[in-house]
């Protein structure tokens, strides 16, 4: 892999959890594995006035605590001695001068040669003004390096937050300098699905609306909303992952095959599946999204409070916590397949997954004992237990021809010593290297607005649509399987185990 040019990186918000939990131990990992660049430093900046040890301090038990490896501590403290820190006002003009002389002073003594990344940690309301304040202090132009900007999602709240957002950005920076994480596509098993479309012959000609029935994605999680109830509850399931995971995820499964792995080729048919999703009728909300709500429960003997009454949520909250969508995408590969997505949080396990239900055979040659049909399932697992399954039917030995439904599964696991990477690992070297290919163009995050626009103006106008409370540690609403067309059928409730799914288990 190239090594990523000289750079300093600037983290705003580093004194947040973010920076503790996900960025330093990224950041780590990657000079382990010699994939930082030659003269590398990073400069965090927050409200917090640590003195230099103190961040260096916070940043070594950051590592100690979060990093997925062992941790060695002579390579900790050369890393450390690599950082620094600059406390300072986001809002405050002047103190980006301060910035300015601090980076210089760093890009000197290291020998950088002026190539910049600013990572905004920090709330999103504070993206326009720090890009401004940047802007003024002379640390956005390119003459002498690159300038590169990240941004975390949310990327607005509606339509109208969203492209204001865009327009902010772009008066100050251009799009090819800003880099918006979606950290799904990180994980390495969403990136797969890309190899696994395009680098076999195999899937590509039944993937489509002649042998697809429907396809089915779930993002669902144990935990509750945490310490998170604060900024959850201004966003809700369907801001918070339908709008950029789960769509994303969308996409990736639907796209036709990119010309190349260019990033805007890869992002173009991206953007070309959000273009054709059929817009959902406001007065057809109620018929093809599902919200909810956890209630308090008691999950395997122990209490479980319900959302209402989780830190830093109103006892009235109408945010939903689960949402299920069922949609169509208008254009020749996908016209009439239904997608079925659905995400929320406490409910029996923590899975994302995405199911091929290929059609049944068209005449039904064998009978079974149970009466059903059976039909081949593709189940792409995402995380945990990441791999692929495959369900097919077998004949079972013996007379007659009794046909059993059986698994051909593969483990990531089962592929020795290899290391999955973090998401923000792979996400922060791709920012290095200047690869915007993970990562969500405005077009892409605007369209994607547009698409769940009619779902917030029905749930914001029409008080009649309910919002549906489930016990936590349940599966959510059941009206949610009402959304799945045909005889008896219902979502998969996937375990842990991706092969182990017959049984509606884990737990
Ligand atoms: C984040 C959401 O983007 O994704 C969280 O804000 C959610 O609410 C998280 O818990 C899920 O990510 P993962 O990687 O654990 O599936």
């Amino acid at each position: 892999m190239d090594n990523p040019k000289n750079l300093i990186l600037v983290i705003f918000g580093a004194s947040g959890d973010l920076t503790s939990r996900k960025l330093i131990p990224a950041i780590y990992s990657l000079k382990n594995q010699g994939l930082l660049p030659g003269k590398f430093a990073m400069i965090g900046t927050g409200r917090t006035g640590f003195s230099l040890d103190e961040f260096r301090k916070k940043m070594q038990d950051s590592i100690i605590e979060f990093s997925e490896e062992a941790v060695d501590k002579d390579q900790v403290t050369s890393f450390l001695d690599h950082l620094y820190y600059l406390s300072m006002d986001n809002s405050a003009p002047a103190d980006f001068f301060s910035l300015r002389s601090h980076i210089q002073e760093i890009d000197d003594k290291y020998g950088i040669g002026g190539n910049y990344i600013f990572y905004m940690a920090t709330p999103p309301l504070l993206y326009g003004p720090i890009a401004l304040n940047l802007s003024n202090a002379g640390l956005t132009g390119q003459s002498e390096g690159f300038r590169r900007v990240i941004i975390e999602k949310p990327f607005g709240y509606d339509l109208e937050s969203g492209r204001a957002l865009n327009r902010t950005l772009h008066e100050i920076i251009t799009e090819e300098q800003i880099f918006r994480i979606d950290h799904y596509l990180g994980k390495e098993t969403v990136q797969n699905l890309l190899v696994t479309r395009f680098a076999n012959g195999l899937f590509e000609p039944l993937w489509n609306r002649n042998y697809i029935d429907r396809i089915e994605i779930t993002s669902s999680e144990n935990i509750g909303v945490e310490e998170r109830g604060g900024y959850y509850d201004n966003s809700g399931a369907l801001r918070d992952m339908v709008q950029n995971h789960l769509l994303q995820m969308v996409g990736l499964t639907a796209m036709e095959p990119p010309s190349s792995l260019d990033s805007n080729a890869i992002r173009n048919e991206v953007l070309k599946v959000f273009q054709s999703l059929q817009p959902i009728k406001e007065e057809d909300v109620p018929k093809q999204v599902i919200r909810g709500q956890y209630t308090g429960s008691l999950i395997r003997g122990e209490c479980v409070t319900g959302y209402r009454y989780e830190k830093g949520v109103p006892k009235d909250s109408r945010t939903e916590t689960y949402v299920a969508i069922k949609f169509f995408i208008n254009n020749w590969r996908w016209g009439g397949v239904p997608f079925y997505i659905r995400t929320g949080k406490r409910l029996p396990t923590r899975v994302t997954e995405i199911v091929i239900h290929f059609k049944p055979t068209p005449h039904h040659l064998f009978r079974r004992d149970s009466g059903k049909i059976s039909a081949n399932q593709l189940i792409i697992r995402i995380q945990p237990d990441e791999g692929i399954l495959l369900k097919f039917d077998m004949k079972e030995p013996g007379a007659g021809f009794n046909v059993k439904n059986v698994n051909m599964d593969f483990h990531y696991k089962d592929l020795a010593n290899v290391r999955v990477p973090s998401a923000y690992e792979r996400l922060l070297y791709d920012v290095m290297i200047g690869d915007s290919t993970l990562f969500s163009r405005d077009d892409e995050v605007e369209t994607a607005w547009k698409f769940l626009e009619p779902i917030q103006k029905a749930w914001a106008n029409n008080h009649e649509i309910k919002i549906f409370g489930y016990p936590a540690g349940t599966w959510g609403p059941e009206h949610a399987n009402d959304l799945i067309e045909g005889d008896g059928l219902t979502w998969r409730y996937p375990c842990k185990n991706l092969a182990d799914d017959e049984l509606y288990c884990e737990l």
